[in-house]
């Protein structure tokens, strides 16, 4: 019995430890080598740059990384930067790209007002009935680190930029979510988005 309990840690630590890097069967050093021209905007460490609209990559599921990557290289995400850093990528460097940010430790962002970021955590842990919006942790998790591999890491995003992208969801101008985000985004107001937005950037 204790040896099958030992057997049953040490596989599931190998699953902890080999797991997230090895999930989008990419390769983390080919990876970061195709990143280098990804650095200026997403950080040398994956934590994001100057601009709060640039955004974090490290710690996200590779999965995810992949899908927005194809997503921009064929139109279905339309963002006038990342079109042109997309359209290069092969299959293979997307897969590795999305191994290396995952690799990444991502750095505890924070929420900058409190009362605003307490708005947010109502609808980020209970939704809004009355207007349809499910809560957001039934699919990113209840502390935002998403549930791979279809739903993505929200917690420690920059608020500004989880707040562009709900908007956009809102307005329909990104549409590649196959209509769950769009739907909900629909349903919110612009001030429970953006109390959305600071809740999420403090989550970890
Ligand atoms: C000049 C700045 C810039 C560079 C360089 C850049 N990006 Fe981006 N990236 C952005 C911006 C801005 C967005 C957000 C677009 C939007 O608002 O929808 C973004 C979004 C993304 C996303 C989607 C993130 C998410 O959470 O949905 C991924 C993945 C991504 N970039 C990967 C890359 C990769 C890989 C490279 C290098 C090959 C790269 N980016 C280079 C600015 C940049
Ligand atoms: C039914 C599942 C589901 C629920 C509930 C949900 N989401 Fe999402 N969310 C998704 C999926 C799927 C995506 C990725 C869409 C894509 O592939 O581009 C996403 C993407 C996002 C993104 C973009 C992430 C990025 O890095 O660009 C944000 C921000 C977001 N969701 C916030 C929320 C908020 C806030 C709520 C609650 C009001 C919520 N979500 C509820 C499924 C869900």
């Amino acid at each position: 019995m204790k040896n099958l309990l030992s057997v049953a840690t040490a596989v599931s630590l190998w699953l902890v430890i080999i797991a997230p890097a090895q999930a989008a069967g990419g390769n983390v050093a080919a990876g970061q080598a195709k990143a280098a021209v990804c650095a200026g905007c997403h950080g040398a460490d994956g934590n994001g740059g100057a601009d709060p609209l640039w955004p974090k990559l490290a710690g996200q599921d590779p999965d995810y990384i992949v899908k927005q990557l194809i997503d921009f290289k064929e139109g279905r995400r339309k963002d006038p930067i990342m079109a042109g850093m997309a359209v290069p990528l092969s299959a293979a460097d997307m897969k590795n790209i999305g191994a290396y940010y995952a690799s990444l430790k991502a750095k505890p962002g924070a929420a900058k007002d409190a009362q605003l970021a307490g708005l947010g955590e109502k609808v980020y842990r209970g939704g809004n009935a009355k207007m349809g919006v499910s809560a957001c942790m039934s699919c990113h998790g209840p502390s935002g680190h998403g549930i791979p591999p279809r739903f993505p890491k929200v917690s420690g995003q920059n608020a500004a930029y989880a707040n562009k992208q709900l908007l956009a969801f809102k307005a329909g101008t990104r549409a590649n979510d196959g209509e769950t985000m769009t739907r909900m985004a629909f349903r919110m107001s612009e001030p429970e988005i953006k109390a959305v937005s600071e809740y999420m950037a403090g989550l970890h």
